[in-house]
């Protein structure tokens, strides 16, 4: 053990009381390719690029106040680079290359190593081309235990996709237009956890903590419970002060989360996780109902809160951020590297979606900022498409139409021609990217970031 790291989860441990063991080893991750069956069994396998050779990934499983340490190892055959998705981290470990890092190149390794200051459902995945690689299946959950986890029977992480497959098995192709103009690449198979439509065996009267986490390039997810009742516990990792009852339907935009605290309450000998489509619903995952009933539970879960850095709305720095682009709306001008260019010569060049006028990550940042100052900003999504807008490393609330603050979150869904304004404390000093988690669309000009001074 190197002695930085012995020194750091000691001063972890000694942040947080009752927690005497922090967690200090550190662990593997290798970045690689290797074949699965993803599509059903009498048709071809699948190379899929994953971590350890399991798709999804490994869940990564700590406990909030340890310091997490993990060598990722890139046996890939594209430089590659991990995020720690959600996770209010020190800037340096957050993996964007060009930004806080430099890529891992094949056959190279970057030492990650952080504190985990929150509890929560959070997830990791590749930065680098993550259209791509994310596609190809470089991601898996992180989960960060309380240090006083509530009482449940089951804790189940579902981690959803949509995936396009050949029917060879290959993933299909990445140079298309389409993609990178439109919605985003938009999967033909639904997975979770890898798999279609797996089964969690369950008992009548259980209660479980279900974690959705959407890993999806570009689909929004609208889903639906069925056999259970419960509350909304957690949104991006984030606990609700007030959980939410569940509702009928649930939105997961790409790389949402929502924590679940639901009870077995179907006398059926099935439930479900569907999701809603155009054409009807779909089951997701499946739930086999067993006896004997559990004695149900009536108490109303709530999760401690994470560290909280209160808003100064009356005092926050304001920025505004029109979105533009994208098929039928239309790209206009836009700057690309400094140099103002038309629609066609950015199309040629893969852009189709400009922040402020500019496409691709500009030199300066959207907002500069100082350590503890609050910040707005007001987000116009002027295009005929969805997008999720992701900030790094740290938690914003949604400024509502009464002037009153949402629940906290690290990605936002703006609907087309929709408005939106987000708010927070720029408490974590560092570059921190923000853009669009429909991957084409990031990879086609929708990012910008934010600086914070110490
Ligand atoms: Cu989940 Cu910038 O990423
Ligand atoms: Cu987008």
């Amino acid at each position: 053990m190197q002695r930085r790291e012995f020194l750091g989860s000691i001063a972890a441990a000694s942040l947080i009381p009752g927690s005497s063991f922090a967690q200090s080893s550190r662990r593997r991750l290798i970045a690689g390719a290797h074949r699965q069956q993803i599509l059903p069994a009498d048709y071809p396998d699948t190379e899929i690029w994953s971590f350890d050779a399991a798709f999804p990934g490994p869940e990564l499983r700590a406990r909030q106040g340890d310091t997490l340490s993990v060598t990722v190892e890139n046996a890939s055959p594209q430089s590659t680079s991990v995020h720690w998705h959600g996770l209010r981290l020190d800037n340096t470990m957050d993996g964007v290359p060009g930004l806080t890092q430099d890529p891992i190149a094949p056959g190279d390794s970057f030492d990650y190593q952080f504190a985990l200051p929150d509890a929560g459902t959070y997830w990791y995945h590749s930065h680098a081309k993550s259209m791509e690689q994310v596609e190809r299946g470089l991601y898996g959950p992180l989960i960060i235990d309380e240090t006083d986890p509530p009482d449940v029977d089951q804790d189940i992480t579902l981690i959803l996709d949509d995936i396009r497959l050949e029917r060879d098995g290959t993933v299909a192709n990445f140079d298309n237009f389409h993609d990178l103009s439109h919605a985003g690449r938009i999967g033909n198979l639904w997975l979770a956890n890898g798999q279609i439509d797996p089964a969690y065996p369950l008992k009548r009267g259980e209660r479980v903590r279900l974690r959705l986490i959407s890993a999806a390039n570009a689909r929004v997810f609208r889903l639906g419970l069925q056999g259970f009742d419960g509350w909304i516990v957690a949104l991006d990792g984030m606990p609700l002060s007030d959980p939410q009852a569940l509702p009928d339907e649930l939105i997961l935009a790409p790389a949402q989360r929502i924590d679940l605290m639901v009870d077995v309450t179907t006398d059926e000998n099935e439930a479900f996780v569907i999701t809603f489509e155009r054409d009807g619903g779909y089951a997701i995952t499946h739930f086999p109902i067993s006896g004997p009933s559990v004695a149900a539970r009536q108490d109303r879960p709530v999760l401690p809160p994470n560290p909280i850095y209160p808003i100064d709305l009356a005092n926050a720095r304001a920025a505004t951020l029109l979105i533009e682009g994208g098929a039928m709306g239309g790209m206009r001008a836009a700057r690309l590297n400094g140099e103002e260019l038309g629609a066609r010569e950015l199309a040629s060049r893969g852009m189709f979606w400009a922040l402020n006028g500019v496409a691709g990550r500009p030199d300066t940042p959207l907002l500069d900022l100082s350590s503890g100052e609050s910040a707005r900003i007001g987000m116009a999504n002027n295009t005929a498409f969805p997008h999720a807008m992701h900030l790094h490393g740290v938690h914003f609330s949604e400024v509502l139409a009464d002037g009153r603050l949402g629940p906290l979150r690290d990605t936002i869904l703006l609907n087309p021609q929709e408005t939106r304004e987000i708010a927070f404390q720029a408490h974590n000093p560092g570059d921190w990217l923000f853009h669009c988690h429909m991957l084409a669309h990031h990879q086609a000009g929708m990012g910008t970031w934010i600086r914070v001074s110490a």
